[in-house]
């Protein structure tokens, strides 16, 4: 079994010089008025559309001027929004791109006018003109899953038995994807290499284990056959999976074929991203198990002050610079932390937190086809 080195998969052009000058910043920036595009990716993660209605209040309570597209998944939609963002004027872009290689001829454009650009939550890779990104750990997004499933299982590094565990990552043209694959791969790697943890599939590449545009449905599919394919006769004992939508694809095939959630012999799902449907499941025990919390008011919050900051004459606030490579700079960065979510504490990390109310968990619908 080969397991990708971090280093190997983070690797990509070499170590360049962090620049913290703001493109839009500088002489001009008196005249800055806080104009500024917002380009979400998706309706299908409600993430994205409770963020860009955030961010747009946010700016707008500032004063500034917004204009607010969702790129449904659709890349050269996306890339036609941001360009009519740019002829419209906008100062800024905050952006959680789709394809995130599919961006440079559309950011070089932007950047000609002076346009500070702020990769939101997901990097855009190659191309010189990200000037920020605001994320969160996203590694230690997949450390937290993998945690849950050692906890679970209750594994130690004498664990003896053998649990069968299968790996999902998400949509292989987000960047965020390989970090929350490694994070969980490399906690796994003790139990792996002792023995403990098997992936029977042997599907242990990011490749093979990829869902593309981290569809419930795909998942769905997926799960299923490697039901069929190998665990006819033998249990399966976890699943780490990297976001909420797939652990709910997940689920359903596993329901498809018999399992029953709650019992003895449903496997431990992770996710993230706390969605209602999901903390519904984690509340009742009807589901996944855990989902990875990230505070996305809190990042709004960070995206926003960065506009914020160089409107007023400024540089924005970052707190990571050598991490995120984006293939021709190491890309100045705000990093917020996230936070492991069970039944054990859902109530006091998102419920206390006023993210979701008790009521809306409840009630929050099944998904539709
Ligand atoms: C990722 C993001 C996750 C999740 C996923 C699917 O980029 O970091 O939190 O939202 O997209 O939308």
């Amino acid at each position: 079994m080969h397991l990708s080195r971090r280093g190997l998969l983070y690797g990509t052009a070499g170590v360049a010089a962090v620049s913290l000058a703001a493109c839009g910043a500088g002489e001009d920036s008196k005249q800055l008025t806080g104009f500024t595009g917002i380009a979400m990716p998706t309706r299908a993660s409600d993430r994205w559309v409770l963020e860009g209605a955030d961010l747009e209040k946010r700016l707008q309570d500032l004063g500034y001027k917004t204009i607010l597209e969702n790129g449904e998944d659709d890349v050269p939609a996306q890339v036609a929004q941001i360009e009519s963002m740019v002829d419209q004027g906008v100062e800024f872009l905050i952006i959680g791109a789709i394809g995130n290689t599919s961006l440079g001829e559309v950011l070089s454009k932007a950047k000609d006018k002076g346009v500070t650009i702020i990769a939101y939550d997901r990097l855009i890779l190659e191309t010189p003109d990200v000037d920020y990104y605001a994320s969160f750990d996203n590694y230690q997004v997949g450390v937290l899953q993998a945690k849950h499933i050692i906890a679970k299982l209750g594994l130690t590094q004498d664990t003896t038995e053998q649990y069968n565990v299968e790996l999902f990552s998400g949509s292989l043209d987000d960047n965020n994807s390989q970090y929350f694959f490694q994070g969980g791969l490399d906690t796994l790697e003790p139990y792996i290499y002792g023995g403990s943890v098997v992936v029977p599939s042997n599907e242990t590449e990011q490749d093979a284990t990829a869902i593309q545009q981290w569809d419930r449905k795909t998942a769905r599919t997926r799960m299923a056959q490697l039901l069929e394919d190998h665990y006819q006769d033998r249990p399966l004992h976890a699943v780490l999976s990297p976001y909420d939508g797939i652990s709910r694809g997940i689920v359903e095939a596993l329901v498809d074929a018999d399992f029953e959630p709650g019992s003895d012999d449903f496997p431990v799902i992770t996710g993230q991203d706390a969605e209602l449907r999901s903390l519904k499941a984690i509340k009742e025990g009807t589901g996944q198990t855990e989902t990875v919390f990230k505070d996305t008011r809190q990042l709004a919050e960070v995206a926003v002050d960065m506009v914020k900051a160089i409107v007023g004459g400024g540089t924005p606030d970052v707190n990571d610079q050598g991490t995120y490579d984006n293939g021709f700079k190491f890309v100045p960065s705000y990093l917020l932390e996230p936070v492991d979510v069970t039944v054990e504490n859902y109530k006091e990390v998102v419920v206390d937190s006023e993210y979701a109310t008790e009521e809306a968990i409840d009630s929050a619908p099944a998904d539709v086809d």
